[in-house]
C-alpha cells in the first residue's frame, strides 16, 4: 500500500482544489475503490448518488455510460472521465438504428435499455434498468412481452424471475460471457461448501449452476450474509466464489476476513483504465469532460428519470 501513498495524497489534496469528488464502480482496483473514492456502489447507486452531489466537479471512476448517466442526471457539473477509451462491449454493440429495427418487428412492444449503453441508445428507448432493479422496472410495465437490450444473458436472466417474455439483442459482456458452467463445477469440486455468488451477465447456464444472482453491490450485501450466516467449514471458514470481475474479491476481501475468496476471475480492461495515475491527471488537466449531444439529453434523461422513479 506504501507505494500508492504519494498518488493518493496527490489526488486528496487535487480533489480539495478543485472541489470535486470520486464516483467508483465496484471493479475499481483497491487503491482507488479504499484509497481515493467518495462514493463507491454498482452503476444504479451511481446514478442515484450522482444526482445529489453537490460539489462542483464528479471524476468519475468507471467507464463511458456511468459518466454520461452522472452528467445527465447532474447536468450543472462537470463531469471527468479519466481515460475516455473507457468503453464497454455492451454498449458497442448496439445503435439507435437497431432498435427502430426491433421497433418495427415488434411494433407496440416496449423497449427496457440496460444502462450499459450510449446516451443515443438510451434516448431511442422507454426505460432504462440496471443489474440491480431489472425485474422491477420491468414488472412495473404491465405487459406481457418486453424488448430488452443489448445484453442477450441478463435478459434471459432477469426473464427466468418474471412471468414477461423478452425479446433479445445479440450483445454480451466481453467480461461475464466467458464463464462457464464448467468453471462453476471445477469450483465446486475444489472448495466443498462454497456458496457461489454470480453475476446476471453471465450465460444463463451459469447464474443457474450459482447460488444467488445480482449486481454488483447486491453481490457484495450476499457476501455480508453469507458472512453472517452461513455454515462453516471444519475449519470455522466460510467460502465464496465471486463470478464477476477480478477487483470485487479484492475489494470485499478486507471486510470478511471470516471468508475465503475463491478467485475466479475475469478482467474488464475498460475498467482497469481508471489507474490512480489516470484519475490524478484527470483533476490536474480537467479531462476528459462529457459533453452531451442537446439533442438527445432530454429523451436520455427520460429513459433513466423513469427508472429511477420505479427503483
Ligand atoms: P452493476 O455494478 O450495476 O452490477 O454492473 C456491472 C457492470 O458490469 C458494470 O459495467
Ligand atoms: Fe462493460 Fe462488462 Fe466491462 Fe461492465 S464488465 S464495463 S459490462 S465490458
Amino acid at each position: 500500500w506504501a507505494v500508492f501513498e504519494p498518488e493518493i495524497e496527490a489526488i486528496q489534496a487535487l480533489k480539495r482544489e478543485h472541489d470535486a469528488v470520486i464516483l467508483a464502480h465496484n471493479y475499481m482496483t483497491p487503491e482507488v475503490f479504499h484509497g481515493v473514492a467518495d462514493i463507491v456502489g454498482d452503476s444504479l447507486a451511481l446514478a442515484r448518488e450522482a444526482q445529489h452531489v453537490t460539489a462542483g466537479t464528479i471524476v468519475l471512476a468507471g467507464v463511458h455510460f456511468m459518466a454520461e448517466t452522472a452528467k445527465l442526471l447532474n447536468p450543472a457539473k462537470r463531469v471527468l472521465l479519466p481515460d475516455l477509451r473507457s468503453g464497454c462491449s455492451l454498449a458497442e454493440s448496439i445503435t439507435p438504428d437497431d432498435i427502430a429495427e426491433l421497433r418495427r418487428q415488434h411494433p407496440g412492444v416496449p423497449v427496457v435499455t440496460y444502462v450499459n449503453t450510449s446516451a443515443a441508445v438510451k434516448a431511442a428507448s422507454d426505460i432504462c434498468c440496471t443489474s440491480g432493479n431489472a425485474v422491477e422496472i420491468i414488472e412495473s410495465l404491465g405487459v406481457d412481452r418486453v424488448i430488452m437490450i443489448p445484453d442477450q444473458y441478463l435478459a434471459r436472466n432477469i426473464a427466468a424471475r418474471t412471468g414477461v417474455e423478452v425479446i433479445t439483442h445479440p450483445g454480451a459482456c466481453e467480461v461475464h460471457e466467458r464463464f462457464t458452467p464448467a468453471d462453476i463445477d471445477d469450483i465446486r469440486s475444489g472448495n466443498p461448501g462454497v456458496t457461489v455468488i454470480a453475476h446476471p451477465e453471465c450465460p444463463p447456464n451459469v447464474v443457474a449452476a450459482s447460488d444467488f444472482s445480482g449486481s454488483t453491490a447486491q453481490m457484495i450485501d450476499f457476501v455480508g450474509q453469507v458472512s453472517r450466516a452461513g455454515v462453516p467449514d471444519a475449519g470455522g471458514r466460510r467460502k465464496v466464489a465471486l463470478i464477476t470481475e477480478c477487483s470485487m474479491s479484492d475489494n470485499v476481501a478486507g471486510e470478511h476476513p471470516d471468508v475465503d475468496f475463491v478467485r475466479p476471475c475475469n478482467l474488464c480492461p475498460h475498467m482497469k483504465r481508471n489507474t490512480l495515475t489516470a484519475i490524478r491527471r484527470s483533476l490536474e488537466l480537467g479531462q476528459h469532460e462529457i459533453t452531451l449531444d442537446p439533442t438527445l439529453e432530454a429523451p436520455a434523461r427520460r429513459a433513466i428519470e423513469r427508472m429511477l422513479a420505479v427503483k
